[in-house]
Parts: C-alpha cells; sequence; structure tokens
C-alpha cells in the first residue's frame, strides 16, 4: 500500500511542529510548502527532520518546496499559510490579509487535490475554513476548521493544574467561534468520567473559561514574535490521524453546519465524529438557556466575518 502524502502549506511556526509530529507518529509522507520568498525555508526544515529520522526510528520522507505544484495527490492538506496575530491584534484582525492567501491557496489544492480531506488552522478560522471552502467547492464533510480541539485541551489543561491531576484524564467541550466568544460548558467536562460539578464550583470553572478564551492572547503577549504553534499543531494532527486512520474520533472542529444548532450554511465549531470520510456526523448537545444564548452570539460572530468574505473575497 503506498504511503499516505501529507502536505502542509505554510512551513512556518505551526507547519515545521506539524512536520516533526507526523514523522514521528509515521502517518506518511511529508511535503511542507511555502511562498518562494522564503527560499531554503521549507527545503531546511525537511531536510532537519530527516536527518533525525535514524534516532527518532521513522521511514518517513520529507520534502520542502515553494511550488503549489507540489500538492498534487495529496490525501491531506493542512493549511496555516498566512500570517500570525502581534500582540494587542485580534484574530478578526487578520481577516483581509489571510483571506487572499486562503484563495491563491485553496485554487491550487481544487486544481491538484481534488479529494485531499483539508484542514484549515490559519485565522480568523471559522472565516478561513469559510472560504477555502467556497474557493475549493469540495463537499463540506472534506473542508474543516482546526480550532475546538485546541479550545477544548486548552481548558482541560487548566482543570487539570487547578484539581493537580493528569491532564489527559479530564475531557472538555469548548464550543463555537475559534475568538472571545467561544463557549465552554461546564457539564460537560469530565475528570476521569466524573462529571466536573461534583469537583469544582461554577465560579472557579467560568475564570478557567475566561482564561481559555482568551489563551491565544495570553502566549501572543508572552511570545512577543508570533502566536502559539505547538498546542495548534498536535490539536490538528489529531484531526488528520482520525482521518487517515479512520479512527470515529470525536473532535471539536469547525464543521459547516446545515441546520443543526438551528444554523445553516456556516462553518462554526461543534462536536463531531472525523473518520475516513472526513466529518461523518454531527453532534447536538443540549445546553442550558444560558450557554445557548451564549453559542448564539458565536454563530453571530462567525456569521460576521462569512458575511465579510462573502462581500470581499
Ligand atoms: N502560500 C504558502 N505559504 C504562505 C503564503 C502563501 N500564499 N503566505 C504566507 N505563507 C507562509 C509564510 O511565509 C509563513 O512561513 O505561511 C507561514 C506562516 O507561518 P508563521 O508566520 O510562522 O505562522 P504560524 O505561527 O505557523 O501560524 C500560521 O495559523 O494559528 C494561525 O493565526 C495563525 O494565521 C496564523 C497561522
Amino acid at each position: 500500500m503506498a504511503r499516505k502524502k501529507i502536505v502542509l502549506v505554510g512551513a512556518g511556526q505551526i507547519g515545521g511542529t506539524m512536520a516533526l509530529v507526523l514523522a514521528q507518529k509515521q502517518l506518511g509522507d511529508v511535503v511542507l510548502i511555502d511562498i518562494p520568498q522564503t527560499e531554503g525555508m521549507p527545503k531546511g526544515k525537511a531536510l532537519d527532520i530527516m536527518e533525525g529520522r535514524g534516532v527518532m526510528g521513522t521511514s518517513c520522507n520529507l520534502t520542502g518546496s515553494t511550488d503549489y505544484a507540489d500538492i498534487a495527490g495529496a490525501d491531506v492538506v493542512i493549511v496555516t499559510a498566512g500570517v500570525p496575530r502581534k500582540p494587542g491584534m485580534s484574530r478578526d484582525d487578520l481577516l483581509g490579509i489571510n483571506c487572499g492567501v486562503i484563495k491563491t491557496v485553496g485554487e491550487a489544492i481544487k486544481k491538484t487535490a481534488p479529494n485531499a480531506f483539508v484542514i484549515v488552522i490559519t485565522n480568523p478560522l471559522d472565516a478561513m475554513v469559510y472560504n477555502m471552502q467556497k474557493v475549493t467547492g469540495f463537499p463540506s464533510n472534506k473542508v474543516v476548521g482546526m480550532a475546538g480541539v485546541l479550545d477544548s485541551s486548552r481548558l482541560a489543561c487548566f482543570v487539570a493544574m487547578e484539581l493537580g491531576v493528569s491532564a489527559e484524564d479530564v475531557k472538555a467541550l469548548v464550543m463555537g467561534g475559534h475568538g472571545d466568544t467561544m463557549v465552554s460548558l461546564y457539564e460537560c467536562v469530565s475528570v476521569g468520567g466524573i462529571p466536573l460539578p461534583q469537583l469544582m464550583s461554577k465560579e472557579k470553572f467560568d475564570e478557567l473559561a475566561a482564561r481559555t478564551a482568551n489563551a491565544g492572547g495570553e502566549i501572543v503577549s508572552l511570545l512577543v514574535r508570533g502566536s502559539a504553534f505547538y498546542s495548534p499543531a498536535t490539536s490538528a494532527i489529531k484531526m488528520a490521524e482520525a482521518y487517515l486512520l479512520d479512527k470515529k474520533s470525536v473532535l471539536t472542529c469547525a464543521v459547516k453546519l446545515d441546520g443543526e444548532y438551528g444554523v445553516k450554511g456556516l462553518y462554526c465549531g461543534v462536536p463531531c465524529v472525523i473518520g475516513e470520510n472526513g466529518v461523518e456526523k454531527i453532534f447536538e448537545v443540549k445546553m442550558n438557556a444560558a450557554e445557548k444564548a451564549a453559542f448564539d452570539k458565536s454563530v453571530e460572530a462567525c456569521k460576521k466575518n462569512a458575511d465579510w468574505v462573502d462581500a470581499n473575497a
């Protein structure tokens, strides 16, 4: 059986980290693609990881390129192409510039990799994945955005730190848009199977939920020269792995809603099943009135950016 081809468009901080993780997990051969101005950078990163394969015990091949033609035949394409935030910027400040980047990349994917599963990471996420699906015209089950996996992982991390338990035993659910309006669900967090309300007050949870909504900004203000990249990279690889290994993983992803949650034709973060057919199922979570109101507000924020894409892209 031929090895899978995984193309990473954008070979920057997230792209480079994903290449390393993909090689370690032996999920397929990796192609790192960036713009010609970066010169040898994608080739250099690919070669650097190649040279460590003996130590890592992996046999995947990695190549770097500045030519979109090398997207051809990809099984999975993960897109980080664009610019990240600087301190003081919101994700929405990137809308104009990154929209154009997604259009260029989307047209190349459409032309050369018509069967690919496309995962978008570029911010502002919900609008960029909306634009990607529009530009490629691919079925919406094959175009998803990475956000909820990361936001849920961040909340789980904060809960685990607060309780002094292992992060891998905490499962959390953060829904809605990938921005200030994201919604953390108190009763959907479990700690080794124990519902969180049995272990933590709502007041404390609300503090952790607020930190989660600002977690990306917290990293930006610490890094100064870029935004988070390790945890976004591993979150996207979790989604790619679910698809490539047909795991039927339940992951919160930005998916195109078709009437679920009373929303139609808009990308927004909700729990779904990812397997060999991409998004195979969307779960509708029961929310209380306050959570539903917060979710609706988040959907409105996604709609505002999607309308901008429709009007300007
Ligand atoms: N085609 C291919 N690559 C591109 C293009 C393009 N049209 N435009 C920009 N790039 C490349 C840049 O040259 C850069 O190497 O995308 C890469 C982005 O990498 P970084 O600047 O290191 O950003 P990163 O931290 O990886 O984040 C990428 O993900 O989380 C989001 O907000 C973040 O939108 C940002 C994206």
